[in-house]
């Protein structure tokens, strides 16, 4: 059976996310704080990842329900031996409307230079990077990997090189760690790159339940935007798709654009339109959501497309996640009990 979803709040299955690896070799202190993710951390085994014919199994089904899509996460994606193969395998699929899945993936670009040439040429569209800083001492507080601005800057330059765009960089802000950032950080990729990429501003979120979150280290987008237009003058940019996480705004002088990506101040539950597959092929339907269905055992039992088909129509139809909206209203409730308090971390789903 194939067709359009619709969950209990109505909304279409439009964006899937796959994690392809729980490892990483940053420890962001916000993702992977060492303290927890230490030398002895229980990292998936193995025989717990999907293949990747496992995982082109499923992204099938997914492409026939409605999915345009298709973003590889981590962890870091780039570790997962073979990715390229991967990426190929998924090239080859169709959505619905017998077009070529839109295939990205969301990396800290540390291994990008190396790999880019290599991702392009196996079908892979475009990429977003991951950068904090471009203040190397805040930088590598924030990784805690000792990993240099520079080589990401040289992966991102490859990643434009091979033709992966149009590129965007994102930038979890935390109040006090890196806001002082957020101005050098426009500068430099308006001055570098204008229209090729865009950088985009994230508040920092209680993902998962070991980074310490606290509202105090959020810097509220309308913050961000107000230290930007003290240099710059940026007007508002219409909704590129619908459930985009990024309210757009581009710079008056045409020099390129910024986004905003508001889940703690601005809930964007409402068009939600993401399903998350973890590494080992649980199917998460929010980013907060404790527990997944665990396609795996299904697959392994034999299961047939049809029967895969049933149980993803399944869950996504009773899907009812709108966890930022809920914070949102009582961000006491939600920190202390129902939903959310148990919590899937950020390095095993992929944000
Ligand atoms: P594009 O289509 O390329 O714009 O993709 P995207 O914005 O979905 O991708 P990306 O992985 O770059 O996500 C940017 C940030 O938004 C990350 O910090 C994500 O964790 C966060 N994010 C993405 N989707 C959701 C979501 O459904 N809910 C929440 N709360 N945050 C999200
Ligand atoms: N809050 C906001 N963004 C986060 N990311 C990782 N952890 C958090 C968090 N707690 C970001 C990564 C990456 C994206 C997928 O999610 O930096 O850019
Ligand atoms: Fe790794 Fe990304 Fe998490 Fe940083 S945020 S530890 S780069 S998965
Ligand atoms: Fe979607 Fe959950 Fe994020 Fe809301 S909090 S936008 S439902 S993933």
């Amino acid at each position: 059976p194939t067709g359009l979803l619709a969950d209990q709040l109505g909304r279409p299955l439009r964006d899937l996310r796959i994690s392809v690896t729980d490892r990483c070799n940053f420890r962001c202190t916000y993702c992977m704080p060492k303290e927890v993710f230490g030398p002895d951390y229980p990292f998936l085994p193995q025989a717990s990842l999907l293949s990747f014919e496992e995982l082109t199994r499923v992204a099938q089904v997914f492409l026939a329900h409605g999915v345009r899509k298709i973003r590889l996460t981590g962890g870091e994606p780039l570790l997962r031996k073979g990715l390229e193969g991967l990426i190929s395998m998924l090239a080859g699929l169709r959505t619905i409307d017998g077009e070529a899945p839109d295939l990205t993936l969301t990396t800290n670009g540390s291994l990008l230079a190396r790999k880019a040439t290599a991702l392009r040429e196996a079908g892979l569209r475009r990429v977003t990077v991951s950068l904090d800083a471009l203040d190397d001492a805040v930088f590598q507080r924030m990784n805690d990997a000792a990993f240099p601005v520079a080589r990401v800057l040289e992966g991102i330059e490859a990643a434009l090189a091979a033709g992966l765009t149009p590129l965007k960089v994102n930038m979890v802000v935390q109040r006090g760690v890196n806001d002082q950032e957020i101005v050098p950080m426009a500068r430099y990729f308006r001055d570098h790159f204008g229209n090729r990429v865009s950088l985009r501003f994230i508040e920092y979120m209680d993902v998962g339940l070991t980074n310490g979150w606290n509202m105090a280290s959020v810097l509220p987008s309308a913050s961000v935007l107000e230290r930007l237009q003290a240099h710059w003058g940026l007007q508002p940019l219409a909704e590129s798709a619908p459930g985009e996480t990024a309210q757009r705004w581009a710079y008056e002088d045409g020099r390129g654009e910024v986004g905003l990506i508001s889940s703690v101040t601005q809930a964007f539950c409402q068009d939600c339109n993401r399903a998350r597959l973890s590494t080992e092929g649980r199917l998460f339907l929010c980013l907060f959501a404790g527990e997944g269905y665990d396609l795996r055992t299904l697959i392994r039992q034999g299961a047939s497309q049809e029967e895969l088909a049933g149980a993803i129509q399944q869950v996504w139809g009773q899907r009812q996640d709108r966890y930022s909206e809920l914070r949102g209203a009582s961000p006491a409730a939600t920190a202390a009990g129902q939903p959310g308090a148990a919590r899937v971390e950020m390095h095993y789903i992929g944000g």
